[in-house]
């Protein structure tokens, strides 16, 4: 299968065509699941008090929020380059009275506008696919975090058990991007989806690709029978 286009212009544009739909499309599409698992990432995060939090490809500022939900003495600083995305995200951060603790700032992962060794903890939740150069981002999140800190990444994964497996495969290639072209009126951004996730490394090939990054214990978990990973690593 040959790679769908990552150029920035062409992801950032996509998501600010599809922003107004994204949180209703993923509550839908993920049957209620995608909250759960960002409250799991958080949780692996196992952050001390007051720590200083980065959400890589915050988007809508979901992961931020599930993270304050859970330490509301933390911070986090939300990166993206979608504007569109980052405008929905400051509209749930204000509504929600939490804009003295989420900060949203528009930029690239692969260069993430924050000091070396200044985030206690940093989240990536369904980005890290869509960046073209990934191994860059990597790299900017171990030169941002301090030794010691736990690092947090959600992908998309492909289960492996035999008719689930098929099940799913329709499921993903079929139904998801009917219904979010239906509903988003976006015509390619959910056919990009299943076929960013069918060309992303394996999950061990995943986790030695951060390994590789200056991280440490780095473990690929499936959560809902694989149809994601969360990948957790130490930065050394
Ligand atoms: C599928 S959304 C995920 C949003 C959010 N993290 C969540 O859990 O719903 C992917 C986000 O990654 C952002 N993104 C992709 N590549 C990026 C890059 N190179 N730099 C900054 N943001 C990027 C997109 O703009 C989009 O908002």
């Amino acid at each position: 299968m040959a790679a769908p286009d990552k150029t920035p212009a062409r992801i950032s544009g996509m998501f600010d065509s599809i922003a107004p739909r994204y949180d209703l499309l993923n509550r839908v599409l993920s049957l209620g699941l995608d909250q759960k698992w960002r409250r799991r990432a958080v949780v692996e995060l196992q952050l001390g008090s007051n720590a200083r939090v980065l959400d890589l490809c915050t988007g809508t500022a979901d992961l931020a929020l599930a993270t304050v939900a859970r330490h509301p003495d933390a911070s986090v600083v939300g990166v993206d380059f979608s504007g569109a995305m980052l405008s929905r995200g400051l509209v749930k951060v204000r509504t929600a009275a939490l804009d003295r603790k989420i900060q949203l700032v528009r930029g690239d992962a692969t260069r993430i506008p924050l000091a070396d060794a200044t985030c206690q903890g940093a989240t990536i939740g369904f980005g890290i696919r869509n960046v073209a150069e990934p191994e860059r981002a990597l790299a900017e999140l171990a030169r941002v975090l301090a030794p010691g800190a736990r690092l947090a990444i959600l992908e998309f994964g492909q289960p492996r058990i035999p008719g689930i497996k098929t099940l799913y495969a329709w499921y993903f290639k079929y139904v998801l991007p009917a219904i979010g072209r239906r509903v988003s009126k976006h015509q390619s951004a959910y056919s990009y989806l299943p076929a960013s996730v069918g060309t992303f490394p394996p999950p061990a090939e995943f986790a030695r690709t951060i390994e590789r990054h200056g991280f440490v214990t780095v473990e690929a978990v499936p959560l809902t029978l694989g149809i994601v990973y969360l990948y957790i690593a130490t930065r050394r």
